[in-house]
């Protein structure tokens, strides 16, 4: 299967807002919507054919996708937010977080977030006064940390220099405010303030590119340029906002990626790639019944490009029409660049707090990059080739520090692995834990002479999981959690006890093959180092 159809089946579209913040000087400009009502302009190498030409036909794809939104579309908190409150200020910042949040991440996902955002800072004013700690609390699970970041930055912004006031334009979006690209800006000047401005998100790329048979890559910024332009002449201008979330809808739930529900879809009137899946179907079946003469030995009556060969929209001629893929033909997309793959170290320390309640290390990220400001247990980023007992020997190196107390290779278990995928990296967390000596003072923590020192926190079980901590770190703990339940031979339905310590889990001898001896261990046997290690 050659590349883009990969990209083609697996539903990967052109997901606007995920590099928004980044603008590129080339192309963060563009939000003007400068075809209000009229058609695109077509190049030499673009026919008609990939565009709306007819203004009634404009007219009826809005009027029937509009009726199946006001039938079909979701109860979501932000929809109702935005039609019943009426100070513009707040409906546009209501608009924007979640226009942020949804960035990426699915429909479900968000609605919690969302509900618990707007309860803590329901104004741009409390978001505004927010530390970034608190921010990241908020969002630890949501991933692409950066977004929580920019926006509560964007929101100091507007209330130190706009005196409050939110932009109120798709250009002015997206000029003052950082975080704020093409996408997002054109989403709160259509839903917050009527603006008639399309919006190209990876639903809306898949809709477009289907009913329009635009079958070039449609992450390359020529086509996105094309994608943009017919929003922008689709968009309806009574009603801007429904329409271009009736777009997203659409291409959420009915022209999914891979299973389009192509009998429900509102406007299956006006998709030529149905259109082009029925003649298809056609022709097969005529040849298969033996009619096809010589005049026939190509699909007939295809409504075509009049540009074939050349059009830069149309499917490549080396990505013919794939029959198995249906509609699903389109759209097409370069692939992705794989993930690169590296393996990081983490240690479970633990301690007894000093009314003897079980405490874990955490120590912040960086202010940026990854993660930034977030909270993990202390890792170590491993190079390429490192056998085990080195492995082990960086680490214990590493979390020295903290232990206050020198700590015997032994004592450092092996848990087992954590994969977490990130945007551009395929992480694998190498887990161990670290039962620490039972006088807490033994280990209180940095020696003075270490410089650099990131900021650490020793926390309880609850604390954990109530702090800005990564979901790769809560998977980490998981495993723990497992092995340390598996360790006490309660078996799959463990449910963790207050107090059970994931970093025990590791005390454990571990057998040749990977399994835990059914025995529970005492504290001491925790404690106490294992021969032969
Ligand atoms: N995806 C992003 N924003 C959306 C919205 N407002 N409605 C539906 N899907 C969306």
């Amino acid at each position: 299967m050659s590349k883009l159809r990969a990209a083609a089946r697996s539903g990967r579209g052109l997901q606007q807002g995920a590099g928004e913040g980044r603008k590129s000087p080339r192309r963060c400009r563009k939000n003007v919507s400068s075809h209000k009502g009229m058609l695109p302009p077509v190049s030499a190498q673009q026919s008609a054919y990939h565009l709306f030409s007819h203004p009634a036909e404009i007219e009826a794809f809005r009027k029937n996708l509009l009726a199946w939104y006001d039938k079909c579309k979701r109860d979501l908190p932000w929809r109702k937010l935005a039609a019943s409150e009426s100070d513009a200020n707040r409906r546009a910042y209501a608009v924007w977080v979640s226009e942020i949040m949804l960035q990426q991440t699915q429909v479900a996902t968000v609605i919690d977030y969302y509900n618990r955002w707007m309860q803590k800072w329901p104004t741009l004013q409390a978001l505004a006064k927010a530390s970034l700690e608190e921010v990241n609390e908020l969002w630890a699970g949501l991933g692409y940390y950066s977004r929580g970041k920019r926006l509560q930055e964007a929101a100091q912004k507007v209330v130190s220099e706009l005196a409050g006031q939110m932009p109120a334009t798709a250009e002015e979006l997206q000029r003052l405010l950082p975080g704020v690209g093409r996408y997002t800006a054109g989403a709160i000047a259509s839903i917050s303030y009527g603006q008639a401005t399309g919006v190209v998100d990876g639903n809306v790329i898949r809709v477009l590119c289907r009913v329009r048979c635009i079958g070039a890559d449609s992450s390359s910024p020529a086509v996105a340029d094309r994608l943009w332009d017919l929003a922008n002449a689709l968009v309806d201008p009574a009603r801007p906002g429904d329409f271009n979330q009736a777009m997203m809808e659409l291409g959420a739930t009915v022209c999914t990626p891979r299973a389009p529900l192509c009998m429900e879809c509102p406007v299956k009137q006006h998709c030529k790639a149905r259109c082009r899946v029925e003649k298809e179907l056609e022709f097969a079946s005529r040849r298969l019944l033996g009619k096809a003469a010589s005049s026939c030995s190509q699909a007939p009556d295809i409504e075509e490009c009049a540009a074939t060969g050349s059009c830069s929209l149309c499917l490549p001629a080396s990505e013919p029409w794939d029959s198995s893929l249906g509609v699903a033909n389109f759209p097409r997309r370069a692939a992705k660049k794989q993930p690169r793959a590296e393996r990081t170290a983490t240690c479970v320390l633990e301690r007894r707090g000093p009314r003897g309640q079980p405490e874990y290390l955490i120590v912040q990220r960086p202010s940026s990059g990854l993660l930034a400001g977030l909270w993990e247990f202390p890792s170590l980023a491993l190079g390429p080739g490192l056998k085990e007992k080195q492995q082990r020997e960086a680490l214990l190196a590493h979390v020295q520090a903290w232990a206050g107390e020198a700590v015997a290779r032994g004592r450092l278990r092996h848990v087992g692995e954590v994969s977490h995928v990130f945007s551009h990296i395929h992480q694998t967390y190498v887990v161990y834990s670290l039962l620490l000596g039972r006088d807490p003072e033994m280990a209180s923590g940095w020696r003075d002479e270490m410089l650099e020192r990131p900021a650490f926190r020793w926390v309880t079980q609850a604390e954990f999981q109530k702090s800005a901590v990564s979901t790769a770190m809560k998977k980490v703990w998981k495993v723990c959690e497992r092995q340390n339940c598996e360790g006490r031979g309660s078996g799959q339905g463990c449910k963790r006890k207050r107090g059970a310590d994931p970093s025990r889990a590791g005390q454990r001898k571990v057998e040749a093959d990977g399994s835990l001896p059914p025995r529970q261990l005492s504290l001491d046997a925790f404690l106490k180092a294992p021969a032969g290690e």
